[in-house]
C-alpha cells in the first residue's frame, strides 16, 4: 500500500465545489437589513444595473438569474423571440454546455433545435457558420439564428478577441446573433491580463449580442448575469426572464452578491488566483512519470491521462471527476480559495500514486 500525506483540504472537483468568498457572505447580511421591493424594483439591483454598465461601458442591459442554465435560457429565449418565426435553430459545438449539460432545457423550454458542431478545442470557426449557410432559404431545415460560444471554454481553452470577432461578423452577416456563455468568463479575463478592457475586447468590442455572466463558479453564493450587450437585443427579457422561472422575487441578495464581487475587480482577482492555482498544479504534476498533461492550463481546468490504476486511489484521497474514462483521463479543477498547500499536498499525492 502507498503511504500517502494528508489530503488537501480543498479536492479539485469542481470550482462549483468551492465554497463563497467572504465579501459576498457579508454583501448578502448587508443586504438583509429592513425591506426592499421585489422583483429588483431595490437600490441594490439598480446598483448592480450601473456597475455592469460601467464594467461594460456601454448601456447594457443586466437581467439576474439564479443559475447558469437559467442565464442561458434567458439569452437565448430572448434572442430567438427577436427573430422572425418560430424556425431559428441554436448553433453550437459538441462540447457546450447547453448540449451536453442541461438535460435538454434548451430544446425543451425553447422548442428549438441544437445544430452540435465538431469542436475538438470547444471553439468554433467562422468556415464552420458559413458552411450552415446551405441551410439557409431550405422550408425542409431549421434556420440558423443564433451561435452560442463559451468563454473559457468546457475544454479550458479560450477565443481570443480577434477569433470571437470573426465568429461574430460571418454570424452577423449571415442574419444570427451571437450568444456567449460567460460561465467562466472571469477565467478567460483572468488569463487575458485581467482587466476590463480584456473582457470589453473579446465581448462588446467583438460584437457579442448577449452574455451569461457567471458568478457562482467565481465565490458567489448563488447568482449569474444575462447581460444584452445593446438596447435592441434586450427587448422582452424580462418577460422571457420570468417565463422560465428565472425572476428572483429577492432580487437583492443576488445583485448584493454581484454588487461585492464587482467592487475593485474582486472577481478578476478571483479567478486569477484560481488560475494560477492550475499553473502550479500543472508545474508540480506535468513532468511525474505516467501524468501526460497538454501545455500549462490557459485557465482552471487540467485533463490530465493517468496510469488507470492510480485514478481510484488517487480520487478516494481526493475527489476529482473522471473526463474520459476510456483514455484514462480525468479533470482536475481549481477555484478561488484552493491554496498553495492544496496544490503542493496533491501534487505530493500524485507523485507516490504514480511512483
Ligand atoms: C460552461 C457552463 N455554462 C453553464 C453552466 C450552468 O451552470 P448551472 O449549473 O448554474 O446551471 C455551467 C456549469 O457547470 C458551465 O460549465
Amino acid at each position: 500500500m502507498t503511504q500517502l500525506p494528508p489530503a488537501p483540504a480543498r479536492a479539485f472537483a469542481s470550482d462549483n465545489a468551492a465554497g463563497a468568498h467572504p465579501a459576498i457572505i457579508d454583501a448578502v447580511i448587508a443586504a438583509n437589513e429592513g425591506h426592499a421591493l421585489a422583483y429588483g424594483a431595490d437600490d441594490h439591483t439598480r446598483e448592480c444595473e450601473a456597475r455592469f454598465r460601467d464594467l461594460f461601458g456601454a448601456d447594457v442591459t443586466t437581467r439576474l438569474t439564479y443559475n447558469g442554465t437559467g442565464a442561458n435560457i434567458v439569452a437565448l429565449a430572448t434572442g430567438l423571440g427577436s427573430l422572425p418565426g418560430p424556425h431559428h435553430a441554436v448553433v453550437c459545438t459538441e462540447w457546450a454546455h447547453i448540449a451536453v449539460d442541461e438535460t435538454g432545457a434548451p430544446e425543451r423550454t425553447l422548442a428549438t433545435k441544437l445544430l452540435e458542431l465538431p469542436a475538438p478545442d470547444a471553439k468554433l470557426v467562422p468556415e464552420q457558420l458559413a458552411e450552415l449557410g446551405r441551410l439557409q432559404g431550405v422550408q425542409h431545415h431549421v434556420q440558423p439564428g443564433i451561435v452560442s460560444i463559451t468563454q473559457a471554454t468546457e475544454l479550458g481553452t479560450l477565443y481570443s478577441a480577434d477569433e470571437i470577432a470573426a465568429l461574430c461578423d460571418t454570424a452577423h452577416g449571415m442574419g444570427m446573433l451571437v450568444h456567449l456563455d460567460g460561465a467562466r468568463i472571469a477565467n478567460a479575463v483572468a488569463a487575458f491580463g485581467g482587466t476590463r478592457a480584456a473582457l470589453r475586447s473579446f465581448t462588446i468590442d467583438a460584437g457579442v449580442d448577449v452574455v451569461s455572466f457567471g458568478g457562482t463558479k467565481n465565490g458567489l453564493l448563488g447568482a449569474e448575469a444575462v447581460i444584452f450587450l445593446d438596447q435592441p437585443s434586450s427587448t422582452g427579457s424580462e418577460y422571457v426572464r420570468k417565463q422560465v422561472t428565472q425572476l428572483p422575487s429577492k432580487m437583492r441578495y443576488l445583485a448584493a452578491q454581484f454588487n461585492a464581487a464587482l467592487e475593485d475587480d474582486l472577481w478578476i482577482r478571483l479567478a486569477a488566483h484560481s488560475n494560477s492555482m492550475a499553473t502550479e498544479l500543472h508545474r508540480l504534476t506535468s513532468a511525474l512519470p505516467g501524468v501526460e498533461l497538454d501545455e500549462k492550463p490557459p485557465v482552471n481546468s487540467l485533463f490530465p491521462r493517468l496510469p488507470a490504476a492510480v485514478i481510484e486511489p488517487l480520487r478516494d484521497w481526493c475527489f476529482f471527476w473522471d473526463w474520459d474514462t476510456s483514455r484514462n483521463q480525468v479533470r482536475w479543477m481549481t477555484a478561488w480559495d484552493t491554496t498553495p498547500d492544496d496544490v503542493a499536498a496533491f501534487a505530493e499525492g500524485v507523485a507516490a500514486l504514480v511512483a
